[in-house]
């Protein structure tokens, strides 16, 4: 077992900062490199970003509603920005306290999302646990962020992850978004009985019987006289009242001939909520590594290249899944900008902390970019013409 208390003194002496705010004086602003309209409340902070979030944190406190963190892996390489090369312990500590002062900042139906590889991704769900209560955590995500064969090794290692935490995991499925309707999605729906309610499509009416209560086995009996009993370790998911008043309703179909057993109805229009989001990302939906670089490397031709950008694509969905327009939005490891650009392209509000001069000569630079209404990543599909603006903060030592 770990030593919980030396992690807590680690936090404590992390977090002991003088504790300011953007009037005090401590994030002194850089008008040279703010850009566009001001008071959007948007910031890029040059930073550390546990000093940065103490400074930040009685303006914020309770106010992030998506956190998108995306530290270092720890592969042990020197990338043109910065060195990714700090042993386990130290790394899984600094890494995991972050998570928790990132948690002190977010809303009560905020949610925090941690990428990280193959590599550290089992210590670090543990480390988090231990720091913020296992039952936060809501799921794994798997991202596949490359679709080329690596031949140098056993495996060719094809995607990464991301550990969801929310403040109030029950309170978060509820009012977390869905994803937009695919085509392949809308063309499962039909309307073979003329509802006027619209397109519909059947799901099954029965379930597992294991945690079935008495009421949930009987016979139902259909419009045309027909009785269904549930098949074999199975039982209906209503109980017969609730059953009876879904056949009334025509919520129930028995097929084009009235024989088929029962199934439910599920309406295209009842799914306003949209798809509920699955746990494995294709490089389809959400692009690759390869696809961020290239698209870095638009935006800066003959610039040395910023080795680790996240695909626009992928915060779009973060986003989309766990924010609404206004929202504000955390990155405390803001590398080349992404998640400020897609915050921009999709009306949140962000906040982005980066130690590196990057902070300065790729994520601002992009985000002029954007401001004036660059057209990559998810641009298209945004509509994004352009608009809003930062301010771009140094931290005073
Ligand atoms: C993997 S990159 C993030 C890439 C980013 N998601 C993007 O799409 O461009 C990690 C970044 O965190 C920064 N970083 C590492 N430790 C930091 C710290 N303690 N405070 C602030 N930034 C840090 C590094 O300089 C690097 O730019």
């Amino acid at each position: 077992m770990e030593d919980l208390t030396s992690w807590d003194a680690l936090e404590r002496s992390r977090t002991e900062y003088a504790v300011g705010d953007l009037e005090t004086g401590l994030l002194v602003p850089v008008k040279r490199l703010s850009y566009g309209h001001s008071g959007t409340e948007n910031c890029v902070v040059h930073g550390e970003n546990m000093a940065a979030m103490a400074c930040l944190g009685p303006s914020i406190s309770g106010q992030v509603k998506c956190a998108y963190m995306d530290p270092p892996y720890r592969t042990g390489e020197r990338f043109t920005h910065y060195d990714d090369d700090a042993g386990h312990e130290e790394w899984l500590r600094d890494v995991a306290v972050r998570v928790k002062r990132v948690w002190e900042l977010l809303t009560d139906d905020g949610s925090v999302w941690v990428s990280i590889d193959d590599n550290e991704v089992h210590y670090l769900k543990v480390a988090v646990d231990r720091l913020i209560g296992r039952d936060k955590f809501v799921t794994t995500i798997t991202w596949q962020q490359r679709t080329t064969r690596e031949n140098r090794k056993a495996f060719s290692n094809n995607h990464e992850y991301m550990l969801v935490y929310a403040k109030n995991p029950r309170r978060f499925s509820q009012t977390r978004n869905g994803l937009a309707m695919t085509e392949d999605v809308q063309s499962r729906y039909a309307n073979h009985d003329d509802d006027p309610r619209g397109p519909w499509q059947s799901v099954s009416a029965n379930v597992q019987a294991g945690h079935a209560a008495a009421s949930q086995f009987y016979v139902i009996t259909a419009p045309n006289g027909r009785k269904h009993t549930p098949p074999n370790g199975r039982c209906w998911v209503y109980n017969k009242q609730r059953m009876d008043l879904e056949i009334a309703q025509g919520n129930i179909w028995f097929g084009k001939d009235g024989l088929g057993v029962p199934r439910l109805k599920k309406f295209l229009s009842a799914s306003r909520r949209g798809l509920t989001p699955e746990t494995l990302w294709s490089a389809k939906d959400v692009g690759t590594n390869d696809h961020a670089k290239k698209h870095i490397q638009n935006l800066f031709p003959g610039e040395p290249p910023f080795d680790t950008p996240k695909p626009e694509a992928l915060l779009a969905r973060i986003l989309q899944i766990a924010s609404n327009p206004g929202d504000l939005v955390l990155d405390p490891y803001f590398g080349s900008g992404t998640t400020g650009a897609v915050a921009l392209k999709a009306s949140r509000r962000f906040i982005g902390i980066e130690a590196g001069e990057h902070a300065a000569t790729v994520a601002a630079a992009r985000l002029r970019q954007v401001v004036d209404g660059e057209q990559g990543g998810v641009s298209g599909l945004m509509g994004w013409q352009g608009g809003g603006g930062f301010d771009f903060f140094r931290l005073s030592k």
